[in-house]
């Protein structure tokens, strides 16, 4: 489809679209930024024609970038082909892609090591998956970090720190105790043998692209081992080489018991997965969870395609070294808002010396760049696998510039969370 077309079949501004959007649409994420219409590689185009770099990716989405045509193709065929069953039959590409996650997760387990997957349709219904799998070893108590972030929905939310999203929807799911992130004497302490499990992000995108200290989740391995609890990963943001590696935490030479996975799986089709391994791997059992769309083929052909696509093209290797190349890059800035560039591969946070982040934010939009404010004072950086260096580079040299203009006007404006 032409631009041009689209906009003929667009017909409205920005803002009457704005107008519609406020009156059809729950008030749950404020007004959007755009009104979106096309979307293709490291770009999108907003309703009126203007072209953004798409540095956010769907907040950690499309590592692919938008509309890759493996993807879209591998959607089209599996549509044409068997485009829904209920569970009570399966499919092909949902075995295939069962099979590969579980190898995945187990990649430094030793060989034979059971796994497997049940598949719903986002980051949130993963981690329901897996905090009712916590249920099953007999076990009630749940330890989440500080600053987690793990969904939405009322068991994901228990998990989740952020009083402003728990408050109005107490009483949540009992059970859950929070520990610094990264504190191995804290969750020391936490842990014991009424412990069910232990949930935590390699890198806590949410909360600023806060990344574990080294040496953390080989600790969390170590101590939730001793004491009889799973060590469940939430790599839905992190994982499937946004972070430079395929699982950070396999990475990071540790099995997880748990690994859930969501946002990059299906490069913006819908999917999530919970991987149980080990002895969590025979937790489930006929009846005791479910989804009608979960394992859908058309989303598991998407994550096939993607994990195709991401070996094809080494680019979870090239993430890695992508990132460097945009760290070096912000740093050679030089600018003296920047306190850090943190985070792995192509997740990052530039962390600014002044709450200045939704300002800077506004001025990068404006110059057609989309990042976001996950805090008032870093920038979220998660471009799609496929940048080039000189995409890289642009985008630090307007950055410098949006630091100097969000500093000049700075206000509390956008920000925004998953
Ligand atoms: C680590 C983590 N877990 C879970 C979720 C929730 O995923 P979803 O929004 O697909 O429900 C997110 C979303 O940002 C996330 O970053």
């Amino acid at each position: 489809m032409t631009h041009d077309l689209l906009n003929t079949s667009i017909g409205q501004s920005e803002a009457e679209w704005q107008a519609r959007y406020d009156r059809a649409l729950a008030h749950t994420f404020g007004p959007p930024r755009r009104v979106l219409a096309r979307a293709e590689g490291v770009h999108v185009w907003d309703v009126s024609g203007k072209r953004y770099t798409d540095f956010l990716s769907g907040i950690a989405v499309c590592v692919l970038g938008h509309n890759h045509p493996a993807v879209t193709q591998a959607i089209a065929r599996q549509l044409g082909t068997v485009d829904h069953i209920s569970n009570f039959f399966a499919t092909v590409p949902q075995i295939e892609l069962a099979e590969r996650l579980a190898a995945l997760a187990t990649a430094s387990a030793p060989a034979g090591t059971p796994a497997r997957v049940f598949f719903g349709n986002s980051g949130a219904e993963a981690n329901e998956a897996g905090f009712k799998l916590t249920r099953l070893t007999g076990r009630t108590r749940v330890v989440a970090m500080v600053d987690s972030f793990h969904g939405r929905t009322m068991g994901a939310l228990s998990l989740t720190h952020k009083l402003a999203y728990r408050q109005p929807f107490a009483p949540l799911v009992p059970g859950v105790d929070f520990v610094p992130f990264g504190d191995v004497a804290a969750l020391e302490a936490a842990v014991d043998g009424q412990t069910a499990a232990v949930v935590v992000e390699p890198v806590q995108g949410e909360s600023g692209v806060v990344p574990a200290p080294a040496g953390y989740l080989a600790a969390a391995r170590e101590i939730t081992a001793r004491h009889g609890a799973l060590l469940w990963v939430d790599e839905v943001q992190c994982g499937l080489g946004r972070c430079g590696e395929w699982l950070v935490s396999v990475a990071d030479a540790v099995t997880p018991d748990i690994v859930t996975l969501a946002k990059g799986l299906g490069n913006g089709f819908p999917i999530g997965a919970c991987i149980a391994t080990g002895r969590a791997a025979d937790l489930f059992t006929p009846g005791s969870h479910g989804s009608t769309f979960g394992g859908n083929p058309v989303g598991a052909a998407a994550g096939l395609a993607v994990l195709d696509t991401l070996r094809d093209q080494h680019l979870v290797e090239r993430a890695r070294q992508l990132g460097d190349h945009l760290v070096g890059a912000i740093e050679a800035l030089q600018h003296p808002l920047i306190v850090q560039v943190r985070g792995r591969g192509l997740l990052r946070g530039v962390v600014l010396s002044q709450p200045v982040a939704s300002a800077v934010n506004d001025a990068l939009l404006d110059a057609g760049w989309i990042v976001n404010a996950p805090r008032p004072d870093v920038l979220r950086i998660a471009p799609p696998l496929i940048v080039t260096e000189a995409d890289l580079d642009a985008f630090a040299s307007a950055l410098g510039e949006a630091l100097t203009r969000g500093n000049e006007g700075a206000g509390p404006r956008s920000g925004g969370a998953a």
